[in-house]
């Protein structure tokens, strides 16, 4: 694996933007222990339905929040207060902003150094994202909305855990533009038109091909990255649906992934057919993205590709992605440098589809 200053992305090592750190079933008022981005972390769910992520380790003498069974505060069930939490070591609270607001024991005032990163935390989709910023901003931009999961004529996805990746997420973002693995690796016959388009921290696709296992006939496809963890996609094959990818860092050069797909059948309520139909699709969509998985699990980096003429625009993608690892300040001049409509030779159509946001 690759590191992120072997590929000349930006000066952060991890990237920018809301990410996928779990289902939001896993949050409840037992902290857990996580691990993204270099860094130990915890998530609890508060009283109020609250989810906090913050740094694992107590500023006092640094105790893991989350990796205790034995104390008292924790046998007492007195960890999780409201939506404070309280070390097991010495029993100091922090609020979900991560601020020391009781030593219990102590008469002096609590220091200002008594303080753990927080993070901004949402709930999407059932699962929970946290905004990863070195910069430690608010949020400066959202996840794309998602109307589909309370529309009953959806059925929402079931999240495949497709576990660890030792390689980097620059080579998975590179699959965003490229056009000539479709038909090796998804059997895309046909294809009548396959378009790139970059639009601020937006990177989208769209396509139309044949697909050997998720359609019969042309099957168009709108893909997009909101930001560099999150990609949902259109698709109309045998059924509209909706699909979601997640992927997270873990260390430099390593990253977890999500997969799931929210689709819409032609009946509703669903017939008996529609009913074992769905859930098939669903497998479908998991296996043809599994066939990209293969490729990221055994390949080496690839540092700089050997473009050719009929190869997708993978310098816009790679120039796109910059933008989440340098300072906020640089990121409408990076973008510039990608912003457009990139068409591959051979496949342009005329007009472009009204953008996806
Ligand atoms: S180490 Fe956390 S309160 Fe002492
Ligand atoms: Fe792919």
């Amino acid at each position: 694996m690759a590191k992120t200053n072997e590929y000349g992305i930006g000066q952060y090592t991890f990237p920018r933007g809301w990410f996928m750190v779990g289902e939001s079933a896993e949050a409840t008022n037992k902290p857990s222990s996580l691990r993204y981005f270099g860094r130990d972390l915890i998530m609890y769910r508060g009283t109020s339905g609250r989810v906090v992520i913050m740094d694992a380790y107590c500023p006092h003498m640094k105790t893991h929040l989350a990796k205790n069974d034995t104390s008292y505060v924790v046998l007492d069930g007195k960890q999780v207060e409201g939506d404070d939490i309280r070390c097991p070591y010495h029993a100091w609270k922090f609020g979900p902003d991560g601020i020391c607001n009781e030593i219990p024991y102590s008469p002096a005032p609590i220091p200002k150094a008594a303080k753990i990163r927080s993070y901004p935390v949402q709930e999407w989709g059932g699962l929970i994202l946290m905004w990863h910023d070195e910069e430690e901003k608010e949020p400066n931009f959202e996840p794309h909305p998602l109307p589909e999961w309370d529309d009953p004529k959806w059925v929402n996805w079931k999240v495949d855990h497709l576990g660890t990746l030792d390689c980097h997420p620059q080579e998975i973002i590179d699959n965003m533009t490229d056009k000539a693995h479709l038909g090796p690796i998804h059997g895309s016959t046909d294809m009548q038109y396959f378009e790139s388009e970059c639009k601020g921290h937006v990177i989208r696709q769209v396509l139309a091909a044949g697909h050997r296992t998720l359609a019969d006939d042309i099957m168009t496809n709108d893909t997009w990255y909101t930001g560099p963890g999150i990609l949902l996609s259109r698709m109309n094959g045998y059924y509209n649906s909706l699909m979601m990818i997640c992927h997270t860092p873990i260390e430099d050069g390593s990253v977890r992934a999500w997969h799931g797909l929210t689709v819409q059948p032609p009946n509703f309520p669903m017939t008996k057919e529609d009913e074992a139909a769905v859930p098939a699709f669903q497998e479908g969509s998991k296996l043809a993205l599994l066939q990209d998985f293969e490729i990221w699990a055994n390949k080496a980096p690839c540092i700089s590709i050997m473009q050719v003429v009929g190869d997708g625009p993978f310098g816009k993608a790679r120039a796109w992605y910059k933008q989440f690892y340098n300072p906020r300040k640089e990121a409408k001049s990076l973008q510039s440098k990608s912003n457009g409509h990139w068409v591959t030779k051979g496949t342009e159509r005329d007009p472009w589809p009204t953008a996806a946001e």
